[in-house]
């Protein structure tokens, strides 16, 4: 069982996440300013704005591959800012960063296994969430297409057993066929996995569709945050949020 569901807030609604405060970047550079949400066991996030507004370093920052200047950020009922990255991973967080990070010269099966955790998935069950990786179980990790490589990706931070997932942009540059397989297996994650997700999206509307809750950013800040559905029924709210500079 993962470790936050032993765990509940204050007045028994039970949090996954909750950054408050946050203040972050690439050394004395600062790209995230008063960031604060939080998000339910089992909730989904989408994280919407512009390139270059702060996706992935918020993403990289709740795993802890950024430098941490302010704030807290709580996960599964601890303080975790100040914990190294691998520390974060065995407390449950999986991170599917936008660059892949597909080892070139190791096979698909080899990918997964190399990141297996005690837990409860295995490469057989990514195989079965992802039978087109199974398929390709010999091929080196750079001799797949970009949808498996993404398959490969998200497989492998499953492997770790995560109760947290933290997907970034995993629909980019795909062809629309890779796209519905990897939305079904995002969906599955969420509905029959009961995982937490946090999905950074530059497809609005798709990532709307995909959870619960949304957050746009702009320039480091939360601009807005409400449930997925409002922004769906909002188009003009929506781009507007997403446009404005
Ligand atoms: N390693 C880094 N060192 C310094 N600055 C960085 C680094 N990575 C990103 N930045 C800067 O931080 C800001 C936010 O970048 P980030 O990659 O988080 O944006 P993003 O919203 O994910 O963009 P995209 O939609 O293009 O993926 C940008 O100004 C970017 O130039
Ligand atoms: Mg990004």
């Amino acid at each position: 069982m993962p470790a936050c569901k032993a765990f509940t807030w204050g007045k028994g609604v039970p949090d996954a996440l909750k950054l408050s405060g946050v203040r972050a970047g690439y050394g004395a550079t600062v790209v995230l300013e008063d960031v604060d949400f939080s998000l339910a066991e089992q909730g989904s996030l989408a994280v919407l704005g512009r390139n270059g507004v702060g996706k992935t370093t918020l993403l990289a920052t709740i795993m802890g591959l950024t430098t941490f200047q302010a704030g807290r950020i709580e996960y599964a009922g601890k303080t975790i800012e100040r914990l190294e990255v691998h520390e974060r991973a065995r407390l449950g967080i999986g991170y599917v960063p936008q660059t892949r990070d597909i080892f070139p010269s190791l096979s698909v099966e080899e990918n997964l296994l190399v990141a297996a955790r005690p837990g409860r998935w295995s490469r057989d069950r990514v195989f079965d969430l992802f039978p087109r990786l199974a398929e390709r179980r010999s091929h080196m990790g750079n001799q797949i297409s970009g949808g498996e490589q993404q398959m490969l990706s998200i497989g492998r931070a499953l492997m770790g057993d995560p109760a947290l997932l933290l997907l970034d942009e995993p629909l980019e540059g795909l062809a629309p066929i890779i796209v519905d397989s990897l939305l079904a297996a995002i969906q599955r994650l969420t509905q029959v996995e009961s995982l937490t997700v946090v999905l950074v999206e530059q497809s609005a509307r798709l990532a709307l569709e995909m959870t619960q809750e949304a957050l746009v950013l702009n320039r480091g800040r939360i601009t807005h945050r409400g449930a997925s559905s409002e922004l769906l029924a909002d188009p003009k709210l929506l781009s507007s949020l997403i446009v404005s500079g």
